[in-house]
């Protein structure tokens, strides 16, 4: 057993397992001709049983090829043109090497003495993207930003939520509020109720027609929750709402959290590709004054899941996810000036998922991530344009990153429950076709599809193309609905 150890004597084991993997995953990528192959979890699952997880395969070779009928056959592949559905992004090559290497090396990012340069790298990149954000720059700056890499935007926005509720006012929980607009992500209820908040805390705000967070209606808010004796705990801005991509009024936010004492949370989870933007990076202006800010490198940056970050505009607030056990960091380590991740973090043993980021941008650069994520959003425009001139389709906003959401419209329908099914019908006939995968949301109470465009090799053809499959199974259903009736 000892020769599966990864150890000085079987590099050359390794070195021919790994490149096997890889030939495997290569060539299942080159041959894919669609996203998904429809099949169902009852399909799937018999497969599963006939497998003995206490009788081992012995070999890599025969594990893979067991995996090739379990898994890599029927998996979501994201990097397909055809994958429209959610925040999942095709992720780039240095990245993906970046994810060999980390896992290999297996540095753990806790404690210096478990990662060292990779405890520096993950500094510089919270560093980089700080500086992004424009943390540290300006007349009012605190200098001392800081950060620390997450395995994601929902621990990302606990993180962030945990801090504004050490920082705030009181520490009577029942009496603390979090703002957020209707359309932000639901991490942030689910950050609430872990922290101990009521569950009136988060306080849902209208969004206008662009869906962005109504400005008017939140000072109305915080004012009404002041007179009542309640405490402004945080407002959470979203830059990108997960279904509109919509980015809230970031500078109005700024000026009423500054009033009220509430601490400003930024989930840029999705847009924070706007930060290596060169053209649309004005999106995000007033990001500067957040005293967080979420980011989803595993979104908008092209990178594997998980790559996320929490940035901080004042370090010293890290310091209420500070423990120190003896055995790990002990106090004594800050005096010796030892760089401990740890001492920031949620987790304790954390992979060096920082690498991607650092390996994509020493070999892209920012620029790069940017022109990918640009590209997308320029054809969220375009297929905005699309849709807008097709009488078969109702479509929501026009899309602020890369986002669109609409919904099938019969010619001769009225009923909204049936409108309802057809949509829901076409979405479930296309995921069952494996032609095309979308997604679905609510709006005002209907249901909607949308289509949330990462992959800069989609079309504006595959866009015309999926909407046709669309409106095939919506017509489809509601004929044969109308031969059930009849
Ligand atoms: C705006 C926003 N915030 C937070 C999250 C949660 O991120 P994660 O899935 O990485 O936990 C998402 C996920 O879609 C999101 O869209």
């Amino acid at each position: 057993m000892r020769s599966h150890l990864l150890n000085d004597t079987t590099a050359e084991r390794y070195r021919r397992t790994a490149t096997a993997a890889v030939e495997r995953v290569a060539d299942k990528l080159a041959a894919t001709d669609r996203p998904f192959t429809g099949i169902t979890p009852e399909q799937l699952a018999p497969a599963f049983d006939a497998i003995d997880l206490d009788r081992p395969l012995g070999d890599t070779a025969a594990a893979l090829d067991e995996l090739e009928s379990v898994y890599l056959r029927d998996a979501v592949y994201f990097h397909h043109p055809r994958y429209l559905a959610h925040l999942n992004c095709p992720v780039v090559i240095p990245a993906v090497a970046a994810e060999a290497v980390l896992s290999a090396v297996n540095s753990s990012l806790d404690t210096w003495d478990q990662s060292a340069g990779a405890t520096l790298i993950e500094r510089r990149l919270v560093d980089w993207t700080a500086h992004r954000i424009g943390f540290g720059a300006g007349p009012d700056a605190v200098t001392n930003a800081d950060g620390v890499f997450t395995s994601g935007g929902s621990q990302s926005n606990l993180q962030a939520l945990l801090l504004a509720r050490e920082e705030a006012k009181t520490r009577d929980l029942a009496k603390l509020r979090v703002f957020a607009s209707e359309c932000g992500h639901f991490s942030v209820q689910k950050s609430a109720k872990l922290l101990g908040l009521p569950p009136e805390a988060v306080i849902a705000i209208p969004c206008d027609g662009d869906k962005r967070m109504q400005t008017v209606a939140l000072a109305r808010e915080l004012a009404r929750c002041t007179s009542e004796g309640l405490v402004p705990m945080a407002v959470v801005a979203t830059a990108g709402t997960t279904d509109f991509g919509s980015i809230d009024p970031l500078p109005e936010i700024a000026e009423l959290c500054e009033l009220y004492g509430a601490w400003m949370h930024v989930d840029a989870a999705y847009g924070c590709g706007l930060l290596a933007s060169r053209t649309r990076r004005h999106l995000l202006d007033g990001i500067e004054h957040a005293d967080s800010v979420t980011v989803d490198y595993h979104k908008s940056f092209f990178q594997p899941v998980s790559s996320s970050a929490l940035l901080v505009r004042d370090g010293a607030a890290l310091r209420h996810a500070t423990y120190h056990a003896d055995y790990l960091n002990p106090r004594r380590m800050v005096e010796e000036r030892i760089p401990n991740q740890v001492d920031k973090s949620l987790q304790t043993t954390r992979r060096f998922d920082a690498l991607k980021l650092w390996m994509t941008l020493r070999t892209m650069g920012a620029d790069g991530i940017g022109e990918l994520f640009d590209e997308v959003c320029d054809l969220a425009a375009d297929g905005w344009q699309l849709l807008a001139a097709d009488p078969r389709y109702d479509v929501v906003v026009r899309p602020s990153l890369s986002t669109l959401v609409f919904r099938y419209i019969p010619a001769d329908v009225t009923s909204p429950a049936v409108i309802d099914h057809a949509n829901l019908y076409a979405r479930k006939a296309l995921f069952a076709s494996g032609d095309a995968v979308v997604a679905g949301t609510k709006v005002g109470g209907k249901h909607y599809l949308k289509f949330t465009l990462l992959n800069p090799e989609t079309t504006l053809t595959d866009i015309a193309a999926v909407l046709d499959l669309i409106a095939g199974h919506a017509e489809q259903y509601l004929g044969e609905s109308l031969v059930h009736a009849s």
